[in-house]
């Protein structure tokens, strides 16, 4: 049976390890060592097919230095985000908990007055209650206001936009397309030459400005913000703190959330003044992967020379590509989400198809997670012959599990007053163990009127999809949105495209759709019974978006002298 535990290629001696390895031991470890260093890299709106390791036959060759992190260390191929879109994802990393539990069902936006609820107890402050440093870089999307910053909600630093890129108009409706008017500004800095709209000057000029605010701690530093310059200021963040902490000597938690690579795209200048637009095909989304990329090295380098063997790396997604912003979305790799095209529709960000949250996923820590593995519930060895060891896995693993896995491996409790959903992988990633989930629901983050719901569960290599539909295809049409009952069963081992249903009728249906229901019963029971459930206040005023200025155009901030 396909779904049966299966080994391969696992050398004897961590089979013995295996046995002999008891949870105390595993305690006493931890007591042992020293508390490690968390580093969690999280892009955003990034293609499980973008990863070249993942994808072989994209050959985009952009991201070299995640290539070489995944043959350090273990590359899981079938992860899943909480969500798949921004808020739901963040909040429920952050918490260890699903939309339904947490409150965060929807993103919130630039006029939202809250954000996650008060009442949810984040990774953040449990890591620095027990005394680790922890700062957070780039992009928060969980409420901006007073009490809901990161600051506030257990980051001793903060640097990075409080919500998407797009969420600020911009100086010229560039290659992003934001729906916006461009901004007030200054004067025009984009001059028309022919057909061809030229940049006059290829940094700080005010077509790369987008009216957001850039917040340190909980001010705002600039705003509108230059996006070419974010890049540097969030790696020389990173490597600050990396540094600082190592100096101190206190372990740290430090939460990446990029820019990348979600729309407006801000890739290096090309060698001539191009606008992005005008770069090759596909060519801008490549150049900024390349750039992320980059960044993901240079954070690792950064730890690599301070603390290598004692610092944990986890590289992952929010959820899949924007697949309606075209060339300037990512690749889904083979999870195209087949059904949902072919009855229009899109099938990445915003949906439940593969495409939508089964996310690039890179887990390093030398010494610890034994180089060159690689995990998945699903794919076959020979699909990677320059993989030397595949560990094939019924576990699917899910962004809530790293709320639960850094505070074991840290030997910080989680608090028992509540319902978590994410579950210690710790076993997983550095043993090989058969732990994890046999059950994941995949929660409706993108059609209105039925956020938080379960959309589509899956038990194994079964997947059911009980509402399809509601996302926007590149230059299509938004797929009507249906109902499922009984639901659509797809086989993901001999079917990842997810084109072709099972017949309802056929003792395989049958069996998949009792087990997932029974499953699916049983979950949805435990959170309509779980006291610790919170509500998210989703109200919005004007007067609540983050503004150095409001008589000034795109809240400018005074330019200093
Ligand atoms: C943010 O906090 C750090 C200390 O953690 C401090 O050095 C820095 O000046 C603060 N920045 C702002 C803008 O308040
Ligand atoms: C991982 O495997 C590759 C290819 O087989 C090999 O070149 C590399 O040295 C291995 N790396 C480690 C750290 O074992």
């Amino acid at each position: 049976m396909a779904e049966a535990l299966t080994l391969l290629l696992l050398p004897g001696m961590l089979l013995c390890g295996l046995l002999i390895h008891t949870v105390i031991q595993r305690e006493a470890e931890v007591k042992l060592r020293k508390r490690p260093n968390f580093i969690v890299i999280l892009a955003d709106d990034i293609g499980w097919g973008d990863l070249d390791v993942n994808n072989p036959e994209g050959r985009t060759n952009s991201t070299p230095y995640l290539n070489l992190m995944a043959r350090q260390g273990l590359r899981l191929t079938d992860f899943h985000s909480p969500a798949s879109t921004c808020s739901p994802s963040r909040a429920a990393i952050l918490t260890g908990r699903y939309g339904l539990r947490n409150g965060v069902t929807h993103n919130f936006g630039v006029n939202s007055v809250a954000g996650l609820p008060l009442s949810e107890v984040t990774l953040s402050e449990l890591l620095q209650k027990a005394g680790y440093y922890t700062a957070m870089i780039g992009k928060w999307h969980l409420g901006h206001n007073g009490p809901y910053g990161p600051t506030s909600r257990g980051f001793d630093y903060y640097l990075g936009i409080p919500y998407s890129n797009d969420m600020g108009c911009t100086d010229a409706p560039g290659y992003n397309l934001p729906p916006c008017l461009p901004c007030g500004s200054p004067g025009p800095q984009v001059i028309r030459s022919g057909s061809n709209m030229l940049r006059r000057s290829v940094h700080g000029g005010c077509y790369s400005k987008v009216g957001l605010p850039l917040i340190e701690n909980s001010s705002i530093v600039e705003q509108p913000l230059d996006l070419w310059t974010l890049t540097e200021q969030y790696k020389s963040a990173a490597q600050r703190i990396i540094r600082d902490a190592r100096a101190r000597g206190q372990p740290f938690l430090l939460y990446i959330a990029l820019a990348h690579m979600h729309v407006p795209l801000a890739p290096p200048p090309a060698p001539v003044a191009l606008l992005p637009a005008q770069y090759p095909r596909d060519g801008a989304y490549a150049a900024s992967l390349q750039e992320m990329d980059a960044l993901v090295g240079a954070v690792q380098a950064a730890s690599d020379d301070t603390d290598k063997d004692n610092t944990l790396i986890w590289f992952t997604g929010d959820n899949g590509p924007w697949e309606e912003k075209c060339q300037y979305a990512g690749s889904v790799g083979p999870f195209t989400g087949r059904w949902q095209n072919d009855q229009g529709g899109g099938s990445a960000k915003q949906t439940t198809w593969e495409g939508g949250h089964r996310v690039p996923t890179v887990v390093y820590w030398p010494g610890r997670i034994p180089a060159n593995t690689t995990s998945s519930a699903l794919l076959r060895h020979a699909d990677f012959p320059h993989v030397p060891r595949l560990i094939k896995l019924p576990q699917i693993p899910l962004g809530m599990d790293i709320f639960p896995t850094l505070l074991s491996l840290a030997g910080v409790a989680t608090p028992s007053d509540r319902s978590y959903d994410g579950i210690d992988a710790t076993s997983v990633l550095l043993h090989q163990e058969h732990r994890g989930h046999e059950f994941l629901l995949h929660p409706n983050s993108g059609a209105a009127g039925t956020y938080g719901d379960l959309q589509t569960a899956r038990v194994g290599k079964h997947k059911a999809f009980y509402i399809t539909g509601g996302a926007q295809r590149c230059r299509g049409g938004t797929g009507q949105q249906q109902l499922h009952d009984p639901p659509l069963i797809f086989d993901l081992e001999r079917d990842e495209a997810e084109e072709r249903p099972l017949q309802v009728d056929t003792p395989e249906y049958q069996e998949a759709a009792r087990r997932i229901a029974r499953r699916r019963e049983e979950l949805l029971w435990d959170i309509a019974t779980d006291k610790s459930v919170s509500t998210a206040d989703y109200q919005a005023d004007q007067s609540a978006a983050p503004c150095c200025d409001r008589r000034q155009a795109v809240c400018r901030c005074p330019t200093p002298l």
